[in-house]
C-alpha cells in the first residue's frame, strides 16, 4: 500500500512498517451517503478474525445505518461535539464485549483486551477502503446500552462512525482545523527493555 499524500507530511516511522498504520487515520468529514451492506460486513469480517484469550471472541457490535429508527437513538446518545460530524455518517456502531466467558459463565479478564484488536482490525480494513472509521467515547453510555439490549452480560467499550469520506471544507470551520492525521510519542517514550523507567 503507498503511503496517502495526505500522511506523507505529518507522520513518519521509525523502523519501517506497512503504510496501512501510518495511512489510518480518524477524519471527520463524511457524505452523508449510507454504506451499502457488504461494504460495512467486509469490516465486521476483518474485525472477527481478532485473537483472543482461549478464542472466546469477546467482541460484539451494534450498528445502525442511518435513515434508521434505531440510528437517532444511538445519535441522541451522542454528545454535542460528535453530533456536529456524525449527522453526516453512513452507520453508527456501538462496539461491546461479553464481559463473562461462554464457558461455565466465568469473568472474562481479557474482553476489553480482545475487542480492543477487533476494533483495530476494523479500523485498518476500512482505512484500507478509504472509509472514514472514527471511535468515540463521547456518548451516553448508560443510553447506548439500553437501546441495544446490552443487558447485564455485555459492556459497551465505545462506539464508532462509518462513512464515506468528504472533502475537508464540507465540515463546520472550528472542526476543519482538526482535519488532519495526528503524531504519536516516540518509540523510546513507549517501548522499554527490561523495566519502565521510574
Ligand atoms: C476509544 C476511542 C474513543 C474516541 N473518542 C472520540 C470522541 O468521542 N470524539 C472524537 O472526535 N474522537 C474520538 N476518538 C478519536 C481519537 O481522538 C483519535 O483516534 C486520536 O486522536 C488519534 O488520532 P487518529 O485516529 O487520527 O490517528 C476516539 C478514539 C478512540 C480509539
Amino acid at each position: 500500500m503507498k503511503l496517502k499524500n495526505e500522511i506523507k507530511e505529518i507522520r513518519n516511522n521509525e523502523y519501517g512498517i506497512d503504510n496501512i498504520f501510518l495511512n489510518r487515520w480518524s477524519p471527520r468529514a463524511m457524505s452523508g451517503e449510507k454504506l451499502p451492506k457488504n461494504e460495512l460486513m467486509a469490516l465486521f469480517e476483518a474485525a472477527k478474525w481478532a485473537p483472543s484469550a482461549s478464542n472466546n471472541q469477546p467482541w460484539r457490535f451494534v450498528y445502525a445505518q442511518r435513515d434508521t429508527e434505531q440510528w437517532e437513538k444511538l445519535f441522541n446518545s451522542l454528545n454535542e461535539g460528535n453530533r456536529e460530524w456524525c449527522e453526516k455518517a453512513g452507520a453508527l456502531v456501538v462496539i461491546l464485549s461479553r464481559s463473562n466467558m461462554e464457558y461455565k459463565n466465568k469473568p472474562n479478564p481479557t474482553a476489553s483486551f480482545d475487542t480492543g484488536s477487533a476494533w483495530i482490525s476494523l479500523a485498518l480494513e476500512g482505512a484500507k477502503r478509504g472509509l472514514v472509521v472514527h471511535g468515540m467515547a463521547g456518548f451516553d453510555y448508560t443510553k447506548a446500552a439500553s437501546t441495544v439490549n446490552a443487558g447485564k452480560i455485555f459492556k459497551v467499550e465505545a462506539m464508532c462512525a462509518i462513512g464515506k469520506r468528504a472533502p475537508k471544507n464540507s465540515l463546520p470551520e472550528n472542526l476543519q482545523k482538526k482535519e488532519m492525521p495526528s503524531k504519536r510519542k516516540k518509540l523510546s517514550e513507549i517501548a522499554f527493555e527490561g523495566k519502565l523507567p521510574k
